[in-house]
Order: structure tokens, then C-alpha cells, then sequence
């Protein structure tokens, strides 16, 4: 695991700006696509609305980015909940990824009929060994959640299936979410954690004891990729 961090928010959007520049430039010389998943929340924002703008946006070959989401709120794309939505308005407006490899997870049908399709477009993606998505983008709640992994949750201990859905009483509302079995085989994942109220939790997923119904962040473990954790120093401020 590696540990970037950044005196606030704005330095760590700019430095994972950059970053990711780079290694979409260092894969493309390889392969011929890239696959990113986007993470929900508030967090990414900042780093969207970077990479929509100078001078980010011109180093990326966006004809080439397949985009997918680790999870989505089943709220309409209408609403301003709905992960897909905050992509398109930060990022996917403004930048010229082919339409057909833009993949968002459906709220227009059942919760359960839009992990199912997911699933299938993930097979169209990904073999069942090996490596899954380049990038893997990740937010950590207050509570140590990432992806719709909540503690508490059944979906944190999947072992099968790679998109599932299931009702979230907390919010009342159903969730559909990329599970541990593909986003641990992506080449690289990335969390971005920032503020203070995420301190207490990244302390405990950092260096407490394993213990995932708590803490599901703690699941997120690349079986043969690189872990990269974005903190600012307000979030770090627990850390030893
Ligand atoms: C979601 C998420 C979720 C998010 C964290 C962090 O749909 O709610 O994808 O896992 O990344 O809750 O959210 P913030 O960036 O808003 O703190």
C-alpha cells in the first residue's frame, strides 16, 4: 500500500490529476483501451472537474477510456443523487469518450435486473482470472464504507458474483455496487479521502484490527495490484 497526502483537498485533486495522466499514457502504450471505475460521492468532484479543463484534459486520449461505476444510488439520473449523474455534469459532458463505452449502472429498471446486465457487461470486459478494470476509483465514508460495502451488510463478505444490488434501510433507498471479487483484481485501485470527519475511520482501516463488518474498507485488498491510498492532512490527522 502506498500512502500519498496532501495538505488539503485541492493539492491531492491536482496530484491525482496528474497521476492519472500518467498512467493512462503508460497503459495505452501497452494496451488499447483503458477501464476506469468511478466512484460516488462528493470527494471526486474536484478531480473531474480538473480533468474536464486544460491542462489535464488535452494529455488523455479519451477516445480510448471505457468508463464503469463502482456504485449507484437506484435513484433516477435525474436526481442529483444518482452517481452517473455528478459524473456526467463534472466529467463526461465536457470530454469525448465515445458514448457506447460509457457504462453506467441502470436505474430505469429493477435494482436487481441492473446488476444482473452490469454483470454481463463486466464479462464482456474481464476473463475470470487476471487483472479487471486499469483504475479503480474509491470515496471512504465517515462510517469506513466504500463502493455500497456498509458495515454491517451481507454484500461485504461476496464472494461470487462482481455486481449485486440490495436495499440499504439506512437510507432507504436500494443500492447496486461492484463487489471484493472484481475490484480486487483491478490493476490499480485508488481511494480519495478527505476532512476530518474520516479520521477516525481511516485510523481504524489503516492500522486497527481486521474487521470488515465494521470497517468494509478494509476488504478493498488487490490481489495482485497496487493499493494506493489519497489523504489529506485532515483526514491523516489520527494516523501515527
Ligand atoms: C456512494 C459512494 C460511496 C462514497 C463514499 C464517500 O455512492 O455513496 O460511491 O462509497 O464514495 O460515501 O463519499 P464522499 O466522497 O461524499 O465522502
Amino acid at each position: 500500500m502506498e500512502l500519498h497526502k496532501y495538505k488539503d483537498a485541492e493539492a491531492l485533486s491536482e496530484a491525482v490529476a496528474g497521476w492519472i495522466v500518467d498512467i493512462i499514457a503508460d497503459t495505452l502504450q501497452q494496451h488499447p483501451r483503458f477501464t476506469i471505475a468511478l466512484s460516488g460521492g462528493s470527494t471526486p468532484e474536484r478531480l473531474h472537474k480538473l480533468l474536464a479543463a486544460a491542462p489535464y484534459k488535452e494529455q488523455i486520449d479519451w477516445s480510448k477510456l471505457h468508463i464503469f461505476w463502482g456504485d449507484e444510488r437506484a435513484v433516477p439520473f435525474q436526481d442529483s443523487r444518482n452517481n452517473a449523474k455528478m459524473a456526467y455534469d463534472t466529467l463526461l459532458n465536457f470530454v469525448p469518450v465515445p458514448a457506447a463505452q460509457i457504462h453506467i449502472m441502470r436505474t430505469d429498471i429493477s435494482p436487481e435486473q441492473s446488476a444482473i446486465e452490469y454483470e454481463k457487461i463486466l464479462h464482456q470486459y474481464f476473463g475470470e482470472t487476471g487483472p479487471s478494470f486499469d483504475l479503480v476509483l474509491l470515496g471512504m465514508g465517515d462510517d469506513g464504507h466504500t463502493l455500497s460495502l456498509f458495515p454491517g451488510t451481507a454484500v461485504v463478505h461476496e464472494e461470487k458474483v462482481w455486481t449485486t444490488s440490495f436495499f440499504l434501510k439506512a437510507q432507504d433507498m436500494y443500492r447496486i455496487t461492484l463487489t471484493r471479487p472484481i475490484v480486487n483484481r483491478a490493476a490499480r485501485i485508488a481511494f480519495l479521502t478527505t476532512g476530518a470527519k474520516k479520521a477516525h475511520a481511516l485510523k481504524e482501516v489503516l492500522n486497527g484490527e481486521y474487521n470488515p463488518d465494521l470497517y468494509p474498507s478494509q476488504t478493498i485488498r488487490p490481489q495482485a495490484g497496487e493499493l494506493h491510498w489519497f489523504v489529506d492532512d485532515a483526514a491523516a490527522a489520527e494516523l501515527a
